[in-house]
C-alpha cells in the first residue's frame, strides 16, 4: 500500500424530508446570501425546489435562482451564474439535482473569486479558493455530492474537461433516496453505471497489498449487482434507492481507492463519446468499460480473474485463469444488458467515422497515459472499436 492522505470533510445529511434543513445547514456553514443552481426542471415538477426555498426563507436567507444546467453541463451556464452570483453578492452556493448541476456550481465557485477565466482550472490550473457549495442530490451517479471534481463541456469544441481541488468539494450534502424515486429506469442505470464504473477505475492497479480497498471495493460492486435490479424494477422502492445512494457516495469519494494507483482512462475515452453525441455520461461508460477491460485484460489477467471470482461469482479455472477473467468481462456485460443499459457505438447512436476525432480530442498525440495500462492514441482507437 501507498502512503495516502485521506480528508473527506463534505457533511452527509441522509434519510426522507432532509432537504428542509437545507436554510440550516447553510447558516451552520456561514452563507447569507444564496444562489440556488437546478437543472431542466426536474426538481421544479417534483415541488422540492419549493421545499427548499421554504426552507432557506424560514432561515432568513437572501437568495436568487438560476436554473437551466444541462446534463454534459456547459461553460455558457458557468459564465452566467458567476456573472449573477457578482452581481448578487453570493456568499453560498446551493446545488439543487444531479452531478450536472453540482459540477456547474463548482464551477461558477471557483469562477467568483478568480481573476481569470474559470476555464483555466479545467486546463490544468489548480484552484485555490471558492465560494462555498451545498447540494441537495436527485441522482445517485456521479459522486459529485462527496468529490472535489467537477466535470464541464467548453460549446464551442465541446471538449469536456475536468478540474479537481479540496475547496470545490461540498461543505455538505442532503442526500434523501425517496427524491431519487422520480427517476426513469435508464437514468437510474446510467447512475449505477456510472457508480461502479468508479469502483472499477480504482480496483484495477498495478499496487500491491490493498487487500482492505480490494475488498471495500468489491463490497460496493456485490451491493450494487444486488440492488440495482430491484429499483430498475420497481422506481418506488426507498431501500433499494437508498443503499444506492449511499453507495455511489461511497464510491467515489475515494474511500475505495486510498493507498493505490488508479486508472481513469475509461471515463477519459468515455468522456470524449458524451461531449461528441451528448449521451449520458453512464451509457457511455457502460460501451466503453467492458471493452477497456478486454483490451487491457493480459496485463494483470490474475486481477481480472479475482474480480470474476469475488464479484460476479465465476469458478477459477486454475488451469486457464484468463478464461475466468473473460468470464468476469462478459458477466459484467450481461448485468449491463440486463438493467437496459447500450452495450455498442451503435446503440449509443456513435459512429465509427467519428474515431479519429474522438482520439484527437482525447488530446494524447505522440504521449501516453494510464496509471494501470499505459495506452497511446493507437490504444485509445483499438478500445473504441472494440466497442463498435
Ligand atoms: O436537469 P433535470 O431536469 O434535473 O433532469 C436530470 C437530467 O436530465 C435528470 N434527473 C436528475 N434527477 C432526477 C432527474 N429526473 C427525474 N427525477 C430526478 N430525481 O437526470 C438527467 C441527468 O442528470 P445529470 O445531473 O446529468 O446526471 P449525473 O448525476 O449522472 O451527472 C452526470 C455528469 O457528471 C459528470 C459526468 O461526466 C456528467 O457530466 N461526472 C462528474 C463527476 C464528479 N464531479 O466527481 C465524476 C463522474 O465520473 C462524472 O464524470
Ligand atoms: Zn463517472
Amino acid at each position: 500500500m501507498e502512503n495516502f492522505t485521506f480528508y473527506s470533510p463534505t457533511k452527509f445529511v441522509f434519510g426522507q424530508d432532509t432537504e428542509n434543513e437545507c436554510g440550516n445547514l447553510i447558516r451552520s456553514f456561514g452563507g447569507s446570501r444564496v444562489l440556488v443552481h437546478y437543472g431542466g426542471g426536474s426538481v421544479v415538477r417534483s415541488g422540492l425546489l419549493d421545499r427548499v426555498k421554504a426552507s432557506l426563507s424560514a432561515s432568513g436567507l437572501c437568495f436568487c435562482e438560476l436554473g437551466g444546467v444541462c446534463p454534459n453541463p456547459r461553460d455558457t451556464k458557468v459564465y452566467e451564474g458567476i456573472e449573477l452570483c457578482v452581481k448578487e453578492k453570493i456568499d453560498f452556493i446551493l446545488a439543487v439535482g444531479g452531478g450536472s448541476t453540482i459540477d456547474s456550481a463548482k464551477a461558477i465557485a471557483m469562477g467568483v473569486p478568480y481573476d481569470g477565466d474559470f476555464w483555466d482550472f479545467y486546463s490544468g490550473k489548480a484552484p485555490q479558493t471558492a465560494l462555498p457549495v451545498g447540494t441537495v442530490l436527485t441522482i445517485a451517479a456521479a459522486g459529485s455530492e462527496g468529490s472535489g471534481d467537477s466535470v464541464i463541456t467548453k460549446e464551442s469544441g465541446m471538449l469536456k474537461r475536468g478540474a479537481s481541488g479540496e475547496c470545490i468539494r461540498p461543505k455538505f450534502s442532503v442526500l434523501n433516496p425517496e427524491l431519487t424515486t422520480t427517476l426513469p429506469p435508464f437514468q437510474t442505470a446510467c447512475g449505477a453505471t456510472d457508480i461502479m464504473a468508479h469502483v472499477f477505475e480504482r480496483y484495477f492497479t498495478n499496487t500491491r497489498d490493498v487487500e482492505t480497498t480490494d475488498r471495500l471495493c468489491e463490497a460496493v460492486l456485490l451491493a450494487m449487482i444486488n440492488e440495482t435490479p430491484k429499483v430498475v424494477a420497481n422506481p418506488k422502492d426507498y431501500q433499494a434507492r437508498a443503499n444506492v445512494m449511499w453507495a455511489g457516495m461511497v464510491a467515489h469519494n475515494n474511500i475505495v481507492g486510498v493507498g493505490r494507483k488508479q486508472d481513469w482512462n475509461s471515463h477519459g475515452i468515455e468522456h470524449e463519446l458524451s461531449a461528441l453525441y451528448d449521451c449520458a455520461h453512464g451509457a457511455g461508460l457502460a460501451v466503453v468499460m467492458p471493452a477497456w477491460m478486454t483490451y487491457v485484460l493480459d496485463h494483470d489477467v490474475m486481477r481480472f480473474a479475482q474480480m470474476a471470482c469475488r464479484v460476479w461469482g465465476c469458478k477459477m479455472d486454475f488451469a486457464n485463469p484468463r478464461t475466468t477473467a473473460l468470464e468476469g468481462i462478459s458477466a459484467f456485460r450481461r448485468f449491463l444488458k440486463t438493467i437496459g443499459m447500450p452495450l455498442t457505438f451503435s446503440e449509443l447512436g456513435a459512429k465509427e467515422e467519428d474515431i479519429p476525432t474522438l482520439v484527437n480530442n482525447f488530446g494524447l498525440g505522440d504521449g501516453k497515459t494510464g496509471g494501470f495500462v499505459s495506452l497511446s492514441s493507437e490504444d485509445v482507437a483499438n478500445i473504441y472499436r472494440l466497442a463498435l
